[in-house]
């Protein structure tokens, strides 16, 4: 283990756990815009927090990711998903707030509900920035806090505590699209949903690509 990365005996088993009985139910909600988001990458691609790696179907047959993955628990049944799809993955125990990875390097930054869980999503998105090529993607999805004063909200702040502990660092309210759409792309496609769940407090979503 090193300083950026981490390996939780029972809160990293208990997300692990989460994320793999949960990729075919967030399969059916996120699918048909993942299909959409994923259909035009190509090339050197970098995945921010790919967790159990439920975005390995997505992938072009035999397409190069980096996966910047912290949390070590993932790391087994990540590499199994990637085998399993024909992702030539390769892991680096990292967060996404300090790359080690050359600027302009990527043609693409995938990430699909990480910025909710990082320290500094400013940060990482300045970091997805820096090793995109000029023109690169970065696509996104990610849970977002619900408008400002609305019950949702609300009830968002109320769980915040006992989520943010059990989902390491999670946060419902975090106003994402302020972040993405103020980080310095040169244009940013972004679409604002609501997805059905019985977890209310991450239903509204936005989804997207910004270009550097
Ligand atoms: C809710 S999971 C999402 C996993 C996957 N992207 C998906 O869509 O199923 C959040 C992931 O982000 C990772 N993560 C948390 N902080 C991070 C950071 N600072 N940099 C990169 N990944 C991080 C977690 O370890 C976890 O795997």
């Amino acid at each position: 283990m090193t300083e950026a990365t981490h390996d939780r005996a029972i809160r990293g088993r208990f997300h692990r756990w989460f994320l793999s009985t949960t990729e075919e139910l967030l399969e059916k909600i996120h699918g048909d815009r993942k299909r959409a988001l994923f259909a035009k990458l190509e090339g050197n691609i970098v995945e921010l927090g790919p967790g159990t790696g439920a975005n390995c179907r997505h992938y072009p047959k035999g397409a190069s990711v980096i996966g910047i993955e912290p949390n070590l628990k993932m790391h087994e049944p990540l590499r199994a998903n990637a085998d399993r799809h024909g992702v030539d993955l390769e892991i680096r125990g990292l967060r996404g707030e300090s790359l080690d990875l050359e600027s302009d390097s990527a043609d693409a930054v995938v990430c699909t509900l990480v910025l909710c869980s990082v320290d500094d999503p400013g940060q990482v998105i300045g970091e997805a920035l820096r090793v995109l090529k000029p023109g690169g993607r970065f696509v996104f999805i990610e849970h977002v806090a619900a408008p400002a004063g609305t019950w949702l909200r609300r009830l968002q702040g109320w769980v915040q505590r006992p989520w943010t502990f059990w989902f390491e660092g999670c946060r419902p309210n975090r106003e994402t699209a302020r972040v993405v759409e103020g980080a310095g792309f040169s244009r940013v496609e972004l679409d604002a949903f609501r997805v059905k769940s019985a977890f209310i407090h991450v239903s509204p979503h936005i989804a997207g690509v910004a270009y550097k």
